[in-house]
């Protein structure tokens, strides 16, 4: 008999929840960290506070008010250039970062001595589906790439991949428990919003095919109480650890 695909990994449950603070600058982002209060223990921080400017002062307060952080700004350069961003990010307290999953990026991001810092490869976005990969030039379909991508991720020495939850089962099928695997796309079902993200499930189900840790960002974020979509999520994902 297969398995099961929920996560094994000794990771504390309510640490396994990633808010995506994708806000318009540092101070939006306090005010909805501080409102988050204790429900949330890991955040992302991505592109647009980076383009806000403040980023790594914040990075620096969100690590000194004890949480874990998730640097995306999803590395694409020559592998030399990308190497040297992820020397400069280790050693800032930072517990993740992503790039792109190319071979070369891959490789040489992996090869860096970077400490406790997580490199993380995005297999496929979550927004594209099968026609965005059509109008890309891929000619194999979403599961077969990120398959693919995540196999390359291991062999190449990165620490996890980013991938849909959808794919998550068939990661852990094929590559056991030896990736982090970090699932955005997540919908809880009484709170769907129509949006660009394609291949999107809710947080118990992402967990159950295989997620170590999700990244929610608008059904926290634009919810009417953040707090408590937060605190709805946390005991979804308790209820699937338990
Ligand atoms: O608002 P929402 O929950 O869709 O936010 C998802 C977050 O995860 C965004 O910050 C987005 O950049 C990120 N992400 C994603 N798909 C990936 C990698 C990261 O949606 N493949």
């Amino acid at each position: 008999m297969a398995l099961s695909p929920t996560s094994r990994k000794n990771i504390p449950d309510e640490e396994r929840l990633i808010v995506a603070l994708d806000l318009p600058d540092a101070s939006a982002a306090r005010a909805m960290v501080d409102r988050l209060g204790d429900s949330v223990r890991f955040y992302k921080v991505g592109l647009e506070l980076f383009m806000a400017g403040g980023y790594f002062d914040f990075v620096e307060w969100l690590v000194g008010q004890d949480k874990r952080v998730f640097c995306d700004l999803k590395f694409f350069d020559i592998s030399a250039t990308v190497a040297a961003a992820v020397k400069r990010l280790a050693g800032r307290g930072v517990s993740f970062t992503t790039i792109h999953g190319n071979d070369a990026i891959m490789e040489a991001a992996a090869s860096v001595d970077r400490g406790d810092l997580k490199v993380l490869a995005v297999t496929v976005l979550t927004s594209l589906d099968r026609g965005d990969l059509d109008d890309l030039g891929f000619r194999c379909d979403v599961h077969d790439l990120v398959l693919s991508r995540a196999r390359r991720a291991l062999e190449l020495g990165c620490d996890g991949v980013v991938s849909s939850g959808l794919e998550a089962r068939a990661l852990r099928e094929s590559l056991d428990h030896r990736l982090l695997v970090v699932t955005p796309g997540i919908r809880p079902v009484d709170n769907r919003v129509e949006d660009d993200q394609k291949r999107v499930m809710t947080p118990a189900r992402a967990f159950e095919n295989g997620a170590d840790y999700i990244v929610v960002g608008r059904p926290i974020r634009n919810a009417a109480d953040p707090r408590q979509a937060a605190e709805a999520i946390q005991a979804e994902i308790a209820g699937v650890f338990r």
